[in-house]
């Protein structure tokens, strides 16, 4: 056998999944459009003609036969996915389908929601987002400065004298619930402290101000400005919260006071335990309340029993989906579950943030399979809701706050692992991981190139896929995010909106605030 039959033979063998690595191309503009030469993929069994008929047959069916719920939304729960991108949700079906078996097929569950929408994050004065500004928007309906967090456009960050001026707060819509007589919770993996959670609750010209110390090292007076853990136990919204639960124990305790499993003290400088506070405040009141901080206590709590809980499972954020101690730290779907059982026992209705807090994280450090996996379990966590309210008084948002770079690059054939090696450059003639980043610390360019990404182990739950421009942490970004609706009214989500129209359109559905409401109208 001649060489070069040698060669065929071995391409045949090989199938698909060979590369040919390419000269780079003599005409610059061939480039822009040349898909690399490669034996051409096979497609996948069955999807023939009929196939494809058949399944838009089918969505046409059920397309025809949804029908605008026209009724009150007693319930609200509405789930963020902080910096989920679009592209952050197709890498994650691709991901989940990969373990399923279901590929390509696959879908995430609000995936199935019958009304979708987009939501334009850009601030009063930045066209990127970050997760506090946006929070303003999407939870007070209000647009608001980036780093700045239930405040309006007259406070810019940092600004402690504005942040005093009440006329400057934006009420959230779990105020509006409250001032409804109905009930409210928050749940996160991230600190309580932190910018999603806070649009819910904090007033802030400085989303960083999590504790006193964040204050006073930040120039400001703590005695005259409160920090976000103190609006938490003591503000207008935050004490009156019947569920609170995620993470964050280090901003409400002093550096005197030694943290239950961290084993150092908190990072307040004010003396102050505001966990206890929160506690004896709940006793004064004659309420029952419980605190928790570990998973074993968390599931014994008797919510039928229990009109008020704060579970703070940890010193900082929770941990990352996959270096979680199973045996210490509730997962989101069960957080989710107890919020809800909480929060059903008012018939009369309520309002529940749910955040998946650190899928905005794992992107920060371009680390993609930590993004995906926590896009699941936020997926999980909706699985939840919906297992567990009536789809005729509950309406359930799913939407992100601002997006990331994580871009899913051409061309991995199908039912590929979204988190191995796509293509192959026609340049350097090295593989790249089919999902990369824009900017952030996955940059490894040195004076030669980039390494090469086959080389690295992609399966370690750290790698960082290449980002061309180096960052500590990698930056959001500013297009649009989806908006998933199902339940009373979630035909209000089906355009191109400024995300601050969330809110208003909720409030109109579940008739609390003081804009337009469908009970008025009805
Ligand atoms: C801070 O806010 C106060 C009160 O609104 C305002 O008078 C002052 O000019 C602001 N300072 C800066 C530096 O913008
Ligand atoms: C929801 O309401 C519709 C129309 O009133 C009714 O047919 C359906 O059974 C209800 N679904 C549930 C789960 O109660
Ligand atoms: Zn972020």
């Amino acid at each position: 056998m001649g060489l070069i039959c040698h060669f065929l033979l071995s391409l045949l063998i090989l199938g698909y999944a060979q590369t040919i690595y390419m000269m780079p191309q003599q005409k610059g503009e061939e480039k822009y459009h040349k898909r690399s030469e490669r034996a051409t993929p096979y497609p996948v069994p069955g999807e023939d003609m009929a196939f494809w008929r058949q399944n838009a047959q089918n969505t046409l069916q059920y397309q025809l036969q949804i029908t605008n719920k026209v009724q009150q939304a007693k319930n609200i729960i509405f789930f963020l996915g902080d910096g989920m991108s679009i592209s952050t949700v197709t890498a994650a079906r691709f991901h989940k389908g990969y373990q399923t078996g279901n590929y390509e097929h696959e879908t995430l569950v609000w995936e199935e929601f019958p009304h979708v929408a987009l939501s334009k994050p850009y601030t009063t004065n930045g066209q990127v987002a970050d997760s506090a500004s946006s929070a303003t928007a999407y939870l007070c309906g209000v647009k608001a400065n980036t780093y700045t967090v239930g405040v309006d456009s007259n406070v810019l960050e940092g600004n402690c004298s504005a942040q005093l001026n009440t006329a400057y707060h934006t009420p959230s819509i779990a105020q509006w619930f409250q001032d409804a007589g109905l009930s409210t919770g928050v749940v996160t993996n991230a600190r309580i402290t932190h910018a999603t959670p806070a649009g819910a609750y904090a007033h802030a010209a400085n989303r960083d101000w999590e504790d006193d110390s964040d204050i006073f090292y930040g120039g400001e007076d703590p005695t005259i400005c409160d920090d976000i853990a103190e609006q938490l136990i003591y503000g207008e919204t935050g004490k009156n919260f019947k569920v609170i639960l995620g993470g964050g124990r280090r901003h409400f305790i002093d550096g005197n006071i030694i943290d239950v499993e961290e084993g150092r003290g908190g990072y307040r400088l004010d003396g102050k335990d505001l966990i206890t506070e929160w506690i004896n405040g709940k006793a004064t009141e004659g309420v029952s309340a419980s605190y928790v901080w570990n998973r074993d206590d968390f599931l014994a709590v008797d919510t039928a029993n229990t009109e008020y809980l704060l579970g703070l499972f940890a010193f900082s954020h929770m941990d990352y989906v996959l270096e979680r101690d199973p045996a210490m730290d509730p997962t989101l779907p069960e957080m989710t579950r107890v919020a809800i059982e909480m929060l059903k026992k008012d018939t009369k209705g309520y309002f529940l943030l749910v955040e998946g807090g650190r899928i905005d994280h794992a992107s920060h450090s371009n680390v993609a399979r930590k993004a995906l996996s926590e896009t699941l379990e936020l997926d999980e966590a909706v699985q939840m809701a919906l297992s567990l309210t009536d789809p005729n008084d509950t309406l359930i948002l799913v939407t992100a706050d601002h997006a990331h770079s994580l871009t899913v690059n051409g061309y991995p054939d199908r039912q590929s692992d979204i988190l191995g090696l796509g293509d192959v450059s026609d340049v350097d003639g090295l593989p790249l991981t089919t999902i990369l980043y824009g900017n952030g610390p996955g940059y490894q360019c040195t004076p030669t190139g980039r390494p090469d990404p086959s080389l690295s182990d992609l399966e370690d739950i750290n790698y960082k896929q290449q980002a061309a421009v180096p960052f500590d942490s990698s930056h959001h970004t500013g297009e649009e995010v989806g908006i998933w609706v199902t339940g009373p009214h979630s035909h209000l989500f089906t355009g191109v909106y400024e995300q601050n129209y969330i809110p208003h359109a909720l409030a109109y559905a579940a008739c609390v605030g003081d804009g337009l409401s469908f009970c008025s109208t009805k």
